[in-house]
């Protein structure tokens, strides 16, 4: 039988995030079956800022080198996630607080980070979530020191340390009208500048109902327009209530727990399981059918058990947004994804 990396080998790269217990090869069964379904891996954390560079002098590329070499041994495709994000920052960057600081912060750590793998890291996140929902820039360090000119900056640095990775914008939520139209202008913008920019990442992590399946095709079919390729950078679909859904919930005291955020806590029942399957079966429709403008799809972990959803937006649930479950088991989903070809 198939598996996702085989079935779409002409298509595009199948990719995974990995995090420590899979850069360790901590669990066989898992390890098998990651080398088995994907030929692309995205570091889930360790690549960040405040893990590759926790202090001003220091880089730590202890758990990056495993995780590059691991992709290596297992000729996949490595992307580099992230190099500039107002998230996951260490400490000491986030108290940078003027122009001159900021510009020596950005050319050091995308310069070292860039050519400490060039050659071997094949594209890079260079700027992660710079933009608001209604498509203006995001108020962080980056802007308040720099302002806009931050962009082209990154992605100028990011070219000149290796001018081979393919880089890419990467946000969520950037197939929604108002946010898609901001991407679309800064995209725009850095290329006017003199910024290379090759692709755009669309994190992809959605919900059963939306996106449309038609709002995700007008932003491939506008974001290639600018003559870039699209990602799916992080691809999960969960089947749990976001609490910014419910009007005026007080998420943290009013829904931790309770039945409402939470309704399948044990497993996933069949009617959703089913849902869950149509859903990743419309998308990866859409996905073939422009697959010439598409250059990766990767799922956000391997499997339901490792999933970021099971803590976020709320601690402790048990979310079900992957192909396989958490023993490792293929669901429905991945069947019907499976189906496609
Ligand atoms: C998430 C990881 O999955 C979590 O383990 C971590 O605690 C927080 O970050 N957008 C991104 C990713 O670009 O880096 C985030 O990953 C998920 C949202």
């Amino acid at each position: 039988p198939l598996t996702l990396k085989d079935a779409f080998k002409k298509d595009f790269y199948i990719g995974t995030a990995l995090d420590l217990n899979q850069i360790n090869e901590k669990n066989p069964k898992e390890d098998s079956l990651i080398r088995k379904e994907f030929n692309a891996i995205t570091a889930e954390n360790i690549m960040k800022s405040m893990y590759v560079h926790p202090q001003k002098d220091k880089y730590d590329f202890t758990l990056s080198d495993k995780f590059v070499a691991y992709g290596e041994k297992n000729k996949m495709f490595v992307h580099g996630h992230t190099l500039i994000w107002h998230s996951q920052l260490a400490p000491w960057m986030e108290k940078i607080a003027d122009s001159t600081e900021m510009k020596a912060f950005m050319q050091d750590h995308i310069t070292t980070v860039v050519s400490k793998y060039k050659g071997r890291i094949g594209s890079w996140d260079v700027v992660n979530e710079a933009l608001n929902e209604d498509g203006t820039l995001r108020q962080s360090v980056f802007l308040k020191t720099l302002g806009e000119k931050y962009l082209v900056d990154a992605f100028k640095l990011a070219a000149k340390a290796d001018p081979k990775a393919a880089l890419y914008y990467n946000d969520y939520n950037i197939e929604e009208p108002a946010k898609r139209a901001g991407a679309i202008a800064l995209i725009k913008k850095i290329k006017a500048e003199g910024g290379k920019v090759d692709g755009v990442g669309i994190q992809g992590h959605w919900r059963l109902g939306s996106p449309s399946i038609e709002e995700i095709e007008k932003s491939i079919l506008e974001y290639s327009a600018l003559g870039i390729k699209v990602a799916f950078t992080e691809l999960d679909i969960t089947v749990l209530p976001n609490p910014w859904d419910l009007k005026g919930a007080d998420v943290n005291q009013k829904f931790e727990g309770s039945e409402k955020m939470n309704p399948y806590p044990k497993a996933l029942p069949d009617s959703i399981q089913n849902k869950l399957a149509e859903r990743y079966a419309s998308i990866f429709k859409l996905f073939l059918k422009h697959k010439d403008k598409i250059s990766r799809v990767t799922f956000w972990g391997v499997h339901d058990g490792q999933s970021w959803l099971n803590d976020w937006p709320i601690k402790g649930r048990t979310n079900y947004p992957l192909p396989f479950d958490a023993h490792l088991k293929h669901k429905k989903a991945y069947d019907s994804v499976l189906k496609l070809k």
